[in-house]
């Protein structure tokens, strides 16, 4: 977690701000408030690509914890009048803390101004799916991160339209979510991997290249690398992480 929990102050009116840096400035200082652990550098890729779609699009979250990136895509939906959907059963347990959780992720869309434009799916995305009908536009992945569920998560793009964004976050720093990269993205004719942002990653909804699949090979050691680290924090061994670039007591994200 990034940020200890405090009152999230709404953003100034979208007419008052001037550039697209500043638009976004403003919308992380919103979210920077909200525990969870999307970076800034994560939260612009977020930003930038649904900014990028035309007014009115749809973006569908899936995994929103306190809504620290579910604010995120909330400000670029209230601003090009769009709308974002967020699914999140909200699992009980010690790491995500079950209906609590639900309060806070509530609250802090009141708080940050973009309750009118989240549509809250109280469910498990697998669960969900099957009984979906309706198209959107763009898809953010962070939900269970183990590779059935991933596997699972990255069939709602049957939904998108050509050339559509799919970003998934943990994608090279969790053991699942990685293994349904290299299974279900890797040989796939409908997904290119375009780039990533930490662990975060861009995918699009379109015919990859030979060179596309190459670079999600080219990945691998970067993973490698990730669980490496996140094993030596387990064991208490940050100094030795250290040595390999890692400073800092979070898994890397
Ligand atoms: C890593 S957190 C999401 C963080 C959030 N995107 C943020 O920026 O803070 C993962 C969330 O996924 C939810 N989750 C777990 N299994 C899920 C599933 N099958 N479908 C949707 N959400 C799920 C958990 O309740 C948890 O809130």
């Amino acid at each position: 977690m990034r940020s200890r929990r405090s009152r999230v102050i709404p953003v100034t009116a979208p007419d008052e701000v001037t550039t697209p840096d500043e638009q976004f400035d403003r919308a992380w200082e919103v979210a920077d408030r909200i525990p969870g652990w999307l970076t800034r550098d994560q939260a612009r890729l977020l930003y930038d690509e649904a900014l990028a779609l035309p007014h009115g699009a749809t973006l569908l979250e899936i995994g929103s914890h306190q809504g620290r990136s579910t604010v995120v895509l909330g400000q670029v939906a209230s601003a090009t009048g769009g709308t974002v959907i967020a699914i999140d059963p909200f699992v009980e347990g010690r790491l995500f803390g079950g209906a609590p959780t639900r309060t806070r992720f509530l609250a802090h869309l009141e708080e940050a101004g973009v309750a009118g434009v989240v549509r809250h799916v109280e469910d498990y995305s697998t669960r969900a799916r099957p009984g979906w009908s309706d198209g959107f536009d763009y898809l953010y992945i962070d939900g269970k991160h183990d590779f059935w569920t991933f596997s699972d998560d990255l069939r709602w793009r049957s939904f998108l339209p050509r050339n559509a964004p799919i970003l998934v976050h943990d994608a090279y720093s969790s053991i699942g979510v990685t293994l349904g990269i290299l299974a279900r993205v890797l040989f796939a004719r409908d997904l290119t991997y375009v780039r990533r942002e930490g662990s975060m990653a861009l995918f699009r909804t379109a015919r990859p290249r030979l060179a596309d699949r190459l670079r999600v090979v080219r990945e691998v050691p970067w993973w490698l690398r990730n669980v490496g680290i996140k094993v030596l924090l387990r064991l208490r061994l940050r100094p030795v992480a250290r040595l390999v670039g890692h400073d800092s007591p979070y898994d890397p994200y």
